[in-house]
């Protein structure tokens, strides 16, 4: 008898076969990537905790909004970074504010070859870098907020954006935003929840791309990372109140709740590769410790196996080139 007579490795032998049985593939479609857009800046300003990535100005925006769109990608998601901030975030409503501006130039330039997504959160536009409005004691308002994030909502639809990202954690957020832009007469436009949005350490770099003055944490309205049940929750009150896809945020190291959350709803899950989880292989690969190209394609394949059918990735366009070359 011939031993072993079952040999795996028949199906890993060559680039072809391994490519024919594949269980997971990712698109450039699939990819969304964040871009950030600074007011008042003449030419684009590297995140030095981000090699790769910049603050644009409104007018390198739009060209990267462009090669966004040539490269393939699903969609992009817009940060703003406003000149003053306020203790109200006023910037983040403003029509003139300027994320409200990107909004406008993006949708101008690529209309709708690709989906333009924009954050819809406070905490870039306030002075205390809060996700939302203070209490005279200092406690993240819960229900102030909402309605704070019900005209940001409406301001970001009228700039024309397909798709608002609440992504500040407050109850009843997505139901707020949903009601708002019905009643302005915005039904089209999607809401895509941040529904598990853990108090992440990896969202550090982020602060320094929006230069956010947080000090202290978000761990009031954030969730504990030990938890995981309790994403459940979350993401079954943002469906019920109407959030037409849900994300898990980070990425890599939670793809068991990417997982539970794809077992859990039928809407489609997003993931987002946050800005920690770039730098950390950005940061090896620099020291020529890591492949860089072969871990960043690993890491979008994983998040996509866990069941994230969207990976928000600061390397969308550079992967979607890989990939469209078949790397
Ligand atoms: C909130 C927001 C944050 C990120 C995306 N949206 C920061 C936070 O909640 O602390 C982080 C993204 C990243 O780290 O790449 N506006």
């Amino acid at each position: 008898m011939p031993y072993p007579d079952i040999r795996p490795r028949r199906l890993r032998r060559n680039a072809a076969v391994r490519r024919l049985v594949a269980e997971t593939r990712v698109m450039p479609s699939d990819l969304v990537v964040p871009m950030f857009v600074k007011e008042g800046l003449t030419e684009p300003r590297p995140v030095a905790s981000m090699p790769g990535v910049v603050q644009h100005s409104r007018e390198s925006l739009r060209k990267a909004a462009v090669e966004a769109v040539q490269a393939g990608v699903g969609g992009i998601m817009l940060f703003g970074v406003p000149e003053r901030r306020d203790a109200t975030g006023s910037g983040g409503i403003a029509p003139d504010g300027i994320l409200n501006l990107a909004i406008r130039d993006v949708v101008s330039e690529v209309g709708d070859a690709t989906v333009v997504m924009s954050d819809l959160c406070l905490d870039e536009f306030t002075s205390h870098g809060h996700c939302g409005l203070l209490t005279p004691g200092g406690e993240v308002d819960n229900d102030a907020t909402l309605a704070a994030y019900a005209e940001m909502a409406v301001a970001q639809a009228a700039a024309g954006v397909g798709v608002v990202g609440p992504s500040g954690m407050m109850d009843g957020q997505v139901g707020v935003v949903r009601r708002a832009l019905d009643a302005a007469g915005h039904q089209d436009v999607a809401v895509l929840a941040y529904a598990v949005k853990y108090a992440s350490a990896f969202f550090g770099p982020f602060r320094d791309a929006v230069e956010s003055a947080l000090d202290g944490d978000r761990r009031t309205y954030q969730q504990d990372p030990a938890n995981l049940r309790e994403s459940l929750r979350e993401v079954a009150l943002d469906v019920a109140e109407g959030a037409d896809m849900v994300m898990v945020k980070p990425a890599l190291p939670y793809l068991d709740v990417v997982a539970a959350v794809r077992a859990a709803v039928d809407v489609p899950v997003a993931a987002y590769q946050v800005s920690g989880e770039y730098a950390m292989v950005e940061a090896a690969a620099a020291n020529g410790w890591v492949d860089r190209e072969r871990v960043m394609l690993e890491t979008l394949t994983s998040i996509r196996r866990a069941g994230a059918q969207i990976i928000l990735t600061y390397w969308a366009v550079e992967a979607a080139g890989l990939l469209r070359e078949g790397y």
